[in-house]
């Protein structure tokens, strides 16, 4: 994980998977304080949510723009140097090596973080060689991690099962930031490698997105507190 030590609040990354703005706000306004780092992707972002990350950085939120950002360098680097200046904490770029250098550079002198997304978690073996890979799942992610350690990239999304893995490559500069989050007892829904908010901790993962289990529970704040309780039970 990055130098500065991280609160157990600000571990937890709530996904503001709603359909519009009015839906986000109406959540963030019913988590509060509960929750100080959002995830913006594109079902939000595209329905007109970008002007909410710079609402939420002067409320003294975080950011974290999931639009796994994959073009020529020129383009890459444009568009990361937009998402710097919305007050974005971390921004996905899909692990191609000119993709991940380009937003390296891009995001210099800003305080924005890139993620690389190794291999999507829906793709398997069968996936990867009808794309026209030669290599299986895990040597890619393995592969793409170490590219993305050399290049700079701050960080890397994976699941919890292979955070443990990924660590020995990431070393300890690089954040691991885990979804397929689900507390014990909450709905799986199409997660398929899941684990609770305490064994990822312990697995090695440094921020944990969650969506469904806080966005659909009964009391939000509630859920959003016991996930944060429990990440702080498991770093002790
Ligand atoms: O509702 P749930 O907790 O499953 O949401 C997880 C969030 O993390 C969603 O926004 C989803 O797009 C994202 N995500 C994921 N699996 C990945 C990468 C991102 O579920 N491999």
């Amino acid at each position: 994980m990055t130098s500065t030590p991280v609160s157990s609040r600000d571990r937890l990354i709530v996904a503001l998977d709603v359909p519009n703005v009015a839906a986000a706000e109406a959540m963030i306004a019913r988590l509060g304080d509960s929750v100080t780092f959002y995830k913006i992707g594109y079902q939000l972002g595209y329905a007109g949510g970008f002007p909410l990350v710079r609402k939420l950085v002067d409320a003294g939120k975080k950011v974290f723009l999931d639009l796994k950002l994959h073009d020529i360098g020129n383009t890459v680097a444009k568009g990361v140097e937009s998402v710097a200046d919305l007050g974005a904490t971390f921004l996905t770029v899909h692990a191609y090596p000119q993709t991940m250098k380009a937003a390296v550079e891009a995001r210099a002198g800003s305080k924005l973080e890139i993620l690389a997304v190794t291999v999507l978690t829906s793709y398997d073996e069968t996936d990867l060689r009808e794309a026209g890979y030669r290599l299986g799942v895990s040597d890619l992610v393995k592969l793409r991690a170490e590219q993305a350690k050399a290049i700079g990239v701050d960080g890397l999304v994976c699941s919890a099962e292979e955070a443990a893995n990924l660590r020995t490559i990431a070393g300890s500069q690089m954040s691991l930031v885990t979804p397929g989050i689900r507390p014990a007892g909450s709905a799986v829904g199409d997660q398929k490698r899941i684990m609770t908010p305490a064994r990822a901790i312990a697995a090695g993962a440094d921020y944990l997105v969650v969506g469904r289990p806080v966005m659909e529970a009964s009391d939000p704040k509630a859920a959003a507190e016991a996930i944060v309780r429990e990440i702080e039970q498991a770093k002790n």
